[in-house]
């Protein structure tokens, strides 16, 4: 153990450099010395490997304090102890104050020197193994954490936040491969000047694309001394950083690879890190834990992307669900579509933002589905319907939400969609007669845009009404039956001539 121990010796006098030099090396350890601060700080941002320190105290550029300050920002593990005579003893004990964790005293003799080395190393060693410690449980909460994330974007953004974090980087991104896999496009980042946030590489150029090409990360400490990566990277503003690949687990059949691919890894993503704090070097243990935090996140971005294929085709057959409904009559052909249109239609001229956007997309088409309950003689009626009869039809919003409820992935929002779609804001609608605000926004949306296509579509018994006695009905009922705010918009839209009768 003692032969692997490193220690730094700071004195301006070269005496005492010699002197501790010998004892320490004599004892198995391997020492290096140097004169001053500057120097003593040099050398450990170049090497990593350094356990303890001694210092003298009264030192000209840098005292001792000061160096110890610097010396533990760059390393939190570094055992500081001063060295210092008798004149100084209080400026001692306030360098222990500030981090130092022991003192030995000039002129010291060759057992006090053991005794302080011996001391210090058990320390280190525990703080080490601390240190390791909060570095498994940290990559253990990461490894929960990342497989709860159901969106690829904001799954990305804990990746490389984590990333960050985890190795003290300032800067840094997520590539990912196009679908085509000949290119990775930055689709998070941290730092990175506005012209290369939205940068794309092919595979094989700059340092990503030859990361991604081999599926083999990259650590490079010091690229100035290293000049074929040099020549590989287009953007040379950090001297150090790491490059890793986030490599498929699964196979496209669902089946985990048994043995690596003959055609070599699949890389999903690229994760880059540069710019490490207090200007220091990146080292082999940043790029170990990066490399568990890759490993976790490709399984993440996996699943992420198994289960969005899962919904979409869910999503798939509901909506041929809904078509299928729709195809039993020609009359009613393309209605939950066209509603869907007109719905988003309305929805953006009100500025509504993306997500109930995106809700009205998925669920207005869907809005109808619970007729797949309803007898097809009662639909497709040609007559005046019994009240019986309406009773039925009447029941089809809790038909729809009652087969959607257990659908995992779709939301309240979704639901209300389809429950309420007959509800009116004066509460008389059904099923359950909510009224005004009770209906949600996009749902009184859907009612008016369900009511238009209903009224311009023409059907066995009467064809479908003119623009005119449209817009003449739907003003006379706003208010009542309809949301008087998106009625007004609706007809606006109308006279425009932005929306068209369904024929
Ligand atoms: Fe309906």
């Amino acid at each position: 153990m003692a032969e692997q121990s490193r220690i730094l010796v700071v004195d301006d006098e070269a005496v005492i450099r010699e002197l501790m030099g010998d004892i320490l090396t004599e004892e198995g350890y391997s020492v290096e010395s140097v004169s001053n601060g500057l120097a003593a700080l040099d050398l450990l941002r170049q090497t990593d490997d350094f356990e303890l320190l001694f210092t003298d105290i009264m030192m000209p550029e840098m005292d001792g304090i000061r160096l110890i300050h610097e010396a533990r920002k760059l390393k939190p593990t570094l055992i500081p102890i001063v060295m210092t005579g008798f004149a100084t003893i209080e400026t001692a004990r306030a360098a222990v104050k500030e981090g130092a964790y022991d003192y030995v005293l000039k002129p010291f003799s060759l057992s006090e020197i053991k005794l302080a080395v011996s001391n210090a190393l058990e320390r280190h060693h525990l703080v080490n193994e601390n240190a390791r410690l909060r570095e498994i449980t940290e990559l253990f909460t990461f490894s929960e954490q990342v497989v709860r994330y159901r969106e690829e974007r904001t799954l990305l953004d804990f990746v490389l936040k984590a990333a960050l974090d985890r190795v003290g980087a300032q800067r840094g991104s997520i590539m990912l491969m196009n679908r085509d896999g000949r290119a990775l496009e930055v689709a998070t980042s941290v730092g990175l000047p506005e012209e290369a946030e939205h940068d794309c590489v092919s595979i094989g150029n700059g340092i990503a694309g030859w990361v991604a090409q081999h599926g083999a990360p990259l650590l490079v400490e010091n690229i100035d001394k290293d000049p074929e990566i040099a020549g590989r990277s287009r953007h040379l503003a950090d001297a150090s950083f790491i490059s890793v690949p986030l490599e498929r687990k699964v196979a496209a059949n669902g089946w985990r690879h048994p043995v690596p691919s003959p055609n070599g890894p699949e890389v999903l993503a690229v994760l880059n890190v540069s710019s490490k704090e207090n200007g220091r070097q990146f080292n082999e243990g940043d790029l170990k834990t990066l490399n568990v935090l890759a490993n976790h996140a490709s399984i993440a971005i996996e699943n992420v992307r198994l289960i969005r294929d899962i919904e979409t085709s869910h999503l798939s057959t509901l909506t041929s669900m809904a078509l299928l409904i729709e195809a039993k009559d020609p009359y009613t052909h393309g209605h939950s579509q066209r509603v869907r249109d007109l719905a988003v239609l309305t929805a953006r001229r009100l500025g509504l933002p993306q997500p109930e956007i995106d809700l009205l997309n998925l669920g207005a088409g869907l809005h109808d589905i619970g007729k797949i309950g309803v007898n097809d003689g009662i639909l497709n009626k040609c007559d005046c319907l019994s009240d019986q009869e309406w009773d039925t039809v009447r029941l089809h919003p809790l038909i729809g939400y009652d087969v959607l409820e257990p659908v995992n992935f779709l939301t309240k929002g979704h639901l209300d969609l389809v429950r309420h779609h007959h509800e009116r804001v004066d509460g008389s609608g059904y099923p359950d007669g909510i009224e005004g605000d009770q209906i949600p926004e996009i749902v009184r949306i859907i009612t008016v845009a369900d009511a238009f296509d209903a009224m311009s579509s023409s059907r066995a018994y009467r064809q479908g009404m003119p623009m005119d006695d449209i817009v003449q009905e739907l003003k006379r009922c706003s208010g009542a039956q309809f949301d008087a705010r998106i009625v007004n918009l609706f007809v606006e839209m109308i006279q425009e001539g932005k929306v068209q009768l369904a024929g």
